[in-house]
């Protein structure tokens, strides 16, 4: 296992485990939730809001709707494309579980393509290929923070007039030729789930390019209801709400958006912290017998929501699960950031998706190891992952 060792046991760099992606929560964000547990309002309410136009502001674009998940986003975007049973959404076949669903519970079919190996980002050429009379959106993936050639899927789109929705689940602070993510298309989808760069617990935003999506997001993401629950019951009177859909119980409560708001406004810092400890991985792997990030293409901006490395078995000379067994033996939690879709028997079995289509995207899934790259890692918490994936990979 590669330790030091002490009266002949092996010894661990660290005592504690080391949760991957836990977040740094600040004082900020612990006042404000008690702020709001003392308020009486816990739901959606004056916070939400003001979350929602802070990350407006933020992007500088569009119309800002809070849920209570990446997820909502996705399904609601697609559903207010609209999208038709028939449709189809060409997508990456390297992501979570959830970019896929959002398109099949729309009613439509998800078409993955395989990503081009450098940037594990979708590839233009395979989009292109993948378009057919059916195709009604292209849905690409900002994967772990490197964003997608915006300028080569937007002219795909635009040649065939299609929707083009971004996942921007790891990217809020990613952007492209000076545009921020999330606002090349229609819709731009962000989450807050607990490992994110900005953290609510659960959560997530809509980035609607027009404002009448933006207000049937929002009726949708509450029961299809024409009030928020929160006018329902604030302090102008009761108003009566009208059912105008069927919608669904999508909404971000204050208490969420008030650890959000102090996360958005920590969003640069955090990036900043998060870069050093990309640039001493950068630094402590050169030598290893991993491959480790491609460099940030020029004149764009990685949101470095992942760091990681691939273990090839071969060249390292342990296989990428003995690895996460390693690291988490020596107290360091990793995580996998994705095995390909077409691993998945569900999609296996309901599409005819196949590991081989997708060579790229397989073997990044065989190898990929995700690193703890939280900003609240210390000096000393950076140095106990680097000993420990050096220990990892020594026989
Ligand atoms: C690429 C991608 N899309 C969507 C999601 C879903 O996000 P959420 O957990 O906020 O629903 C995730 C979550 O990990 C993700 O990684």
């Amino acid at each position: 296992m590669g330790c030091d060792e002490v009266n002949g046991e092996p010894q661990r760099p660290r005592e504690r485990f080391l949760v991957f992606g836990a977040p740094a929560i600040g004082e900020a964000e612990v006042e404000e939730v008690v702020a709001s547990l003392r308020s009486g309002w816990l739901g959606t309410g004056p916070k939400v809001a003001r979350f929602e136009d802070d990350f407006r502001k933020y992007k500088g674009w569009g119309h800002a709707v809070a849920v209570n998940s990446c997820t909502a986003a996705l399904h609601l975007s697609m559903l207010a494309l609209p999208l038709a049973a028939g449709d189809e959404v060409i997508t990456t076949s390297l992501t979570f579980c959830a970019t896929v669903n959002a398109v099949i519970h729309a009613g439509a079919t998800p078409v993955p393509v395989d990503v081009d190996p450098q940037t594990m980002n979708l590839d233009p050429g395979q989009v292109a290929a993948a378009v057919t009379p059916r195709t009604r959106a292209i849905l690409p993936v900002h994967f772990v923070g490197r964003p997608c050639a915006m300028d080569d899927l937007r002219a795909i789109a635009d040649e065939h007039g299609l929707a083009l929705v971004e996942d921007c689940a790891h990217a809020v602070e990613a952007s492209f030729h000076g545009r921020p993510a999330g606002t090349f298309g229609d819709f731009g989808c962000f989450s807050f789930y607990v490992t994110k760069n900005v953290v609510t617990g659960e959560g997530g935003m809509v980035l609607a390019r027009s404002e009448d999506h933006a207000a049937r997001i929002k009726v949708l993401a509450l029961h299809g209801m024409t009030r928020d629950a929160w006018r329902r019951f604030s302090d102008e009177g009761y108003r009566h709400y009208y059912v105008t859909e069927v919608g669904f119980k999508y909404n971000m409560m204050d208490l969420q958006a008030a650890i959000g708001i102090h996360q958005l406004a920590r969003v640069e810092p955090s990036w900043e912290r998060r870069r050093e400890i990309w640039e001493r991985y950068d630094e402590a792997f050169a030598g290893l017998p991993l491959e480790t990030p491609a460099p940030a293409e020029p004149e764009t901006r990685h949101g470095l929501h992942l760091y990681t490395v691939l273990v090839d078995e071969a060249r390292a000379g342990v296989s990428r699960d003995a690895f996460l067994e390693r690291m988490t033996w020596h107290n360091v939690g990793v995580g996998v950031h994705y095995l390909c879709l077409a691993e998945h028997p569900f999609y296996r079995h309901e599409f005819g998706w196949r590991p081989q289509d997708y060579p790229h995207a397989t073997r990044i899934g065989r190898q990929t190891v995700s690193l703890p790259l939280s900003a609240a890692l210390s000096d000393d918490d950076v140095t106990d992952v680097i000993a420990a994936v050096e220990r990892s990979l020594e026989g």
